[in-house]
């Protein structure tokens, strides 16, 4: 085709004007979005940068259950930002600084909005410190509906923050949502007759001047900020360091003897996790008991229980989360049934091992259609498709390619993916690769089918 020298004018002359209107449509929108598009939550986690690290220097005052604390997060810019969110509920911003220059800020919802003095650029580390306090108000989750979540007091004056999915965010500002996983340091001050327990490695325990005392946990793996716990009471840890991973539990002073040994098989079921599955991910593990709390949850390092005796079938879930959730882990909310399902599968594990029944037994009582895991809406991220025809689409993998195949496949998924993200994609790969066989029909029809198949 000719152009004409007219045309051609034109066409620069639009071309010329479409960069500048680029340019200022680029600049003035250099705003890291306000979510990361997650199906179950797309508001929760934001975009533009990738968290390294979160530094949390909290002070506690349980008399009125007020926090006071300034987080600092190294992140890396992914994109050119004029500005960019982090996930806040409830609690004043006092200030913001971005690397080390005062910062201007907005709330709008849960959502805190910085703008830095100057653009950050694409590939730049730079580091946000918020200066914040507050009473922290709990969240309703619709995912979660057992208890609210996040920083909350329970019985006999004990706090802790429990939070998958949303909860973080009551008490700590963050990228809020499991794609993006950093390594923290906590330094909780508490008056002296208290003490904290968070994730990780306790590394110091340091007395201040006025006799408050402030413990630092360092977390160097990677952690999603569902997963973190602060509990804070009259805690007396308790150590077993005979094992192949040091096991230290904390339980309320005056804990029940019939609580404090239903623990005692933890060091038994690490060692069977281990070598079916793999070295344990992190340094040390063990429980923190919370009076009151309802449920359990696979806090990384240190999973957190009420103060009931415990069932040795939910110790099993709680460790092989650390695995299976923990150390490897969705990036999505919709891929939850690779934690439950796969946590729930140890259980039936755990039957066949050491006790009278067969793996089958866990499932004996289902005679009810369970909905698709793979296919989920909000209620039923912890509903009973999830839990239980998540671990049945195991139990039929197994039964498909024998035991021996099964658990190569399992240890080769958990080596391939520990300390990263994962789809659910990624583990039919890895079952396909090992077996050498086409599975898709099987995973289509446990984790998508509208009806579930029968019982292997
Ligand atoms: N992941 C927990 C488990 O099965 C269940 C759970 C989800 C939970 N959200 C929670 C427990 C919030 C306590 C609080 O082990
Ligand atoms: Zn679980």
């Amino acid at each position: 085709m000719r152009i004409s020298l007219a045309d051609a004018k034109l066409v620069r002359c639009m071309g010329a004007m479409v960069a500048v209107l680029t340019i200022c449509i680029a600049s003035a929108q250099q705003r890291g979005s306000d979510g990361l598009g997650d199906r179950l939550y797309p508001r929760l986690g934001n975009g533009g940068y990738d968290a390294q690290h979160y530094d949390i220097a909290l002070r506690f005052e349980p008399q009125e259950n007020h926090i006071r604390a300034t987080t600092t997060i190294t992140a890396i810019a992914t994109e050119d930002l004029s500005s960019f969110n982090l996930d806040l509920h409830g609690l004043s911003v006092a200030s913001v600084m971005v690397d080390g220059g005062s910062a201007a800020f907005e709330r709008v919802g849960s959502e805190l909005v910085i703008r830095p003095a100057q653009s950050l650029t694409r590939g730049a580390t730079f580091t946000t410190a918020v200066d914040y306090a507050g009473v922290p108000q709990p969240i309703v989750d619709p995912g979660a509906s057992f208890h609210k979540l996040g920083w909350q007091t329970w019985e006999d004056g004990y706090f802790a923050a429990v939070s998958e999915p949303s909860g973080a965010m009551n008490w700590f500002p963050s990228n809020n949502h499991p794609s993006d996983k950093a390594t923290y340091l906590m330094r909780i001050t508490v008056p002296a007759d208290l003490v904290a327990v968070a994730n990780g490695v306790l590394a110091e325990v340091i007395v201040n001047d006025d006799s408050a005392r402030s413990f630092v946990w360092r977390m160097d793996q990677p952690m999603a900020s569902y997963l973190t716990i602060v509990a804070v009471g009259d805690y007396i840890e308790a150590r077993d360091d005979s094992g192949p991973v040091p096991i230290r539990n904390y339980f309320p002073a005056g804990t029940d003897a019939d609580i404090l040994s239903g623990y005692d098989i933890t060091h038994e079921i690490m060692t069977w996790l281990i070598e079916t599955i793999g070295p344990y991910p992190f340094t040390e593990y063990g429980v923190v008991v919370v009076p009151g709390y309802p449920v359990a949850l696979e806090t990384q390092t240190i999973s957190t229980f009420g103060d009931v005796a415990p069932d040795p079938l939910v110790i099993v879930h709680e460790l092989a989360h650390q695995w299976f959730g923990n150390s490897v882990s969705p990036g999505s909310w919709e891929d939850i049934w690779l934690n439950e399902g796969f946590a729930t599968y140890f259980m039936a594990l755990y039957h066949e091992t050491h006790g009278p029944q067969g793996a089958e037994f866990l499932f004996s009582s289902i005679h009810i259609d369970l909905l698709p895991p793979g296919d989920i809406e909000v209620a039923e991220l912890f509903g009973p498709g999830v839990y239980f025809r998540g671990a049945l689409t195991l139990h039929a993998l197994r039964t498909e390619v024998g035991n021996a195949v099964f658990f190569d496949i399992l240890r080769e998924y958990y080596r391939r993916h520990a300390y990263s993200l994962v789809t659910t994609a990624d583990f039919i790969t890895t079952a396909e690769d090992v077996s050498g066989r086409e599975l898709d029909a099987l995973f289509d029809a446990w984790l998508y089918g509208e009806q579930m198949p029968s019982l292997p």
